[in-house]
């Protein structure tokens, strides 16, 4: 697992009961190398952007993934869950796609859509069809239809893509809003994860007390994570979300932020 990771996949791992085994991520996301070096036969990544930290796995490392994959026979569990908001480049394509027998590919409509929708998606290794197919019928016995046949019905008629273009601007508006703010700001903070996605990550210099400057924010009715709600160890970083903002309401609140960074 990544580390820091979505600490959600590390209780479902666990509850599984299987060790979850942390692998640091850098700048270009999770350490192919260590990852080798662990004994782990599962892979559990966000390659897109990662959770949390926002960085997109390198060009080589998803080839040295999925090279690590095919030589211990093992499996890459791809969680795309953010992927449709790309800003600045060509989508990446899914590592999916370089082995399809070796990634299960998860995808949902919570951030495109609405997360009260529950619909997800895996496309999965053939040989793993069937047992997949078990495990969700023991877990529910299926997904809600009539909403399925409704997010069908809306990208039969292109909506879905009509509506991926249309938030896609709408969210690059925001957070150039944000970013363009925090370099006004807290220009000695580095700003990371910005080009895909709804949140982008906030370092600050050492000494700072994220979750003290969360609370204060929290008292000020800015809310946001912080890098040490992710279980991670790591610079004092604020994960900032910009997907429900109004992008005029962005630079206020930025400041707002800066002053409590300060006095806290
Ligand atoms: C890393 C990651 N994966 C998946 C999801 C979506 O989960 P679901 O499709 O169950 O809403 C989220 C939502 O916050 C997430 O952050």
């Amino acid at each position: 697992m990544e580390d820091p990771c979505f600490v959600y996949h590390r209780h479902i791992v666990r509850h599984a009961g299987l060790e979850p085994v942390p692998v640091p991520v850098d700048d270009g996301g999770m350490r192919i190398d260590i990852l080798a070096r662990s004994g782990a036969d599962v892979a559990l990544v966000t390659p897109a952007h990662q959770s949390p930290t926002g960085v997109v796995l390198a060009p080589e490392r998803r080839t040295a993934l999925v090279a690590w994959a095919e030589e211990h026979d093992a499996i890459v569990i791809e969680d795309d869950y953010d992927a449709e908001h790309r800003y600045d480049r060509d989508p990446v394509g899914a590592l999916q796609g370089l082995a399809p027998e070796r990634v299960v590919y998860g995808g949902t409509a919570s951030k495109t859509l609405a997360p009260a929708l529950r619909l997800g998606w895996l496309v999965v290794p053939q040989r793993m069809v069937e047992s997949i197919r078990r495990e969700k019928y023991l877990a529910d016995q299926g997904t809600a239809r009539i909403e399925q046949h409704a997010f069908a019905d809306f990208i039969a008629r292109g909506e879905l893509d009509r509506h991926l273009r249309r938030m896609r601007s709408r969210y690059r508006a925001r957070r150039d809003a944000l970013v363009t703010a925090l370099e006004r700001e807290l220009p000695e903070a580095r700003v990371k994860g910005i080009a895909a996605g709804l949140h982008v990550t906030v370092e600050l210099p050492p000494g700072h007390d994220e979750q003290a400057i969360k609370a204060a924010a929290h008292q000020a009715s800015i809310r946001f994570s912080v890098l040490g709600d992710y279980d991670a160890s790591g610079p004092p970083t604020l994960m900032l979300g910009y997907g429900a903002l109004a992008e005029a309401a962005i630079g206020a609140g930025v400041r707002e932020l800066a002053r409590i960074v300060r006095e806290t």
